[in-house]
C-alpha cells in the first residue's frame, strides 16, 4: 500500500492559498491518490465549535494556543491519522506552523511552550513526531495581503489585525522554515494566480513523483 502522504498550505491571511488547493488535489487524484481536504482550526465537529470560539471571541493568549492545540489533537485522531493509514494524500489548509506563526510571531507567546504543546498533540506511538510532509508557504509581504482581504469577506479576529502583526506572523513562518527547511517549500505570492498555480503544482508534483505515487 502507498504510504500517507500530508501536505499543508500556510500563509498570512490574503496570501492567496485557498484559490490553489482544489487544483492540487486534482493533480494529486490524476496521479492515482485518494485525496482528503480539510483544514485547521476545524475539520471535525467539535474541532469546527472551537474554531468558531477562537476566530471571533477575545481570550487570554494561553487559552488561544491551548485551543488551537485542541482543535488539532482531534482533527489528528479524528481525520488526518485514519487517512494516512489508508495511504490517502491529506491536503490540510494550515496546520501547527500557523500556531508558531499566529500565536508565536503575531502574539508574541512563548515558542518554547508552543513546541511543549506540539510535542505532546503530535506524538505518535513510536513516539515520533506527526509532522506534515511538504508545506508549502505562500509567502507574502503583508501590504499586499492587506489590499487583497480589503475588497474580501467581513474579516475575523486574526483577519482585522494590523500589518505588524502579518509582519510578525510572517516572520514566525520564516523562523519555522529555518527550523525545518526539507519540508518547505516557498512560494512568491506576489505573482499572478497562474504564475502561483503553475509553482504549485510543480512543486506538489515533484513531491508525488519523489513519493512513488
Ligand atoms: P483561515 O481563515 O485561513 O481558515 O484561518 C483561520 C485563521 O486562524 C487565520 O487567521 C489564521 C488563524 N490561525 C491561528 O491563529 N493559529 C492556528 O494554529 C491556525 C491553524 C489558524
Amino acid at each position: 500500500m502507498t504510504r500517507g502522504t500530508f501536505i499543508t498550505f500556510e500563509g498570512i491571511d490574503g496570501a492567496g492559498k485557498s484559490t490553489h488547493i482544489e487544483r492540487v488535489a486534482q493533480l494529486c487524484r490524476e496521479a492515482g491518490r485518494a485525496v482528503v481536504r480539510t483544514r485547521e482550526p476545524g475539520g471535525t465537529p467539535v474541532s469546527e465549535k472551537l474554531r468558531e470560539l477562537v476566530l471571533h471571541e477575545p481570550m487570554d493568549a494561553l487559552t488561544e494556543a491551548l485551543l488551537m492545540f485542541a482543535a488539532r489533537r482531534e482533527h489528528l485522531v479524528q481525520v488526518i491519522e485514519p487517512a494516512l493509514a489508508r495511504g490517502d494524500v491529506v491536503l490540510c489548509d494550515r496546520f501547527t506552523d500557523a500556531t508558531f506563526a499566529y500565536q508565536g510571531g503575531g502574539r508574541g507567546f512563548d515558542w518554547q511552550v508552543l513546541a511543549q504543546l506540539e510535542s505532546m498533540v503530535q506524538a505518535l506511538p513510536d513516539g515520533a513526531l506527526r509532522q506534515p510532509d511538504l508545506t508549502v508557504w505562500f509567502d507574502l509581504d503583508p501590504h499586499i495581503a492587506a489590499e487583497r482581504l480589503a475588497s474580501a469577506r467581513v474579516p475575523d479576529k486574526f483577519e482585522s489585525q494590523p500589518a505588524d502583526f502579518f509582519a510578525a506572523v510572517r516572520a514566525g513562518y520564516a523562523k519555522r522554515q529555518a527550523e525545518m527547511p526539507d519540508r518547505f517549500a516557498r512560494i512568491d505570492a506576489a505573482q499572478s494566480m497562474d504564475a502561483v498555480g503553475a509553482n504549485v503544482s510543480r512543486v506538489v508534483g515533484a513531491w508525488l513523483g519523489r513519493d512513488g505515487a
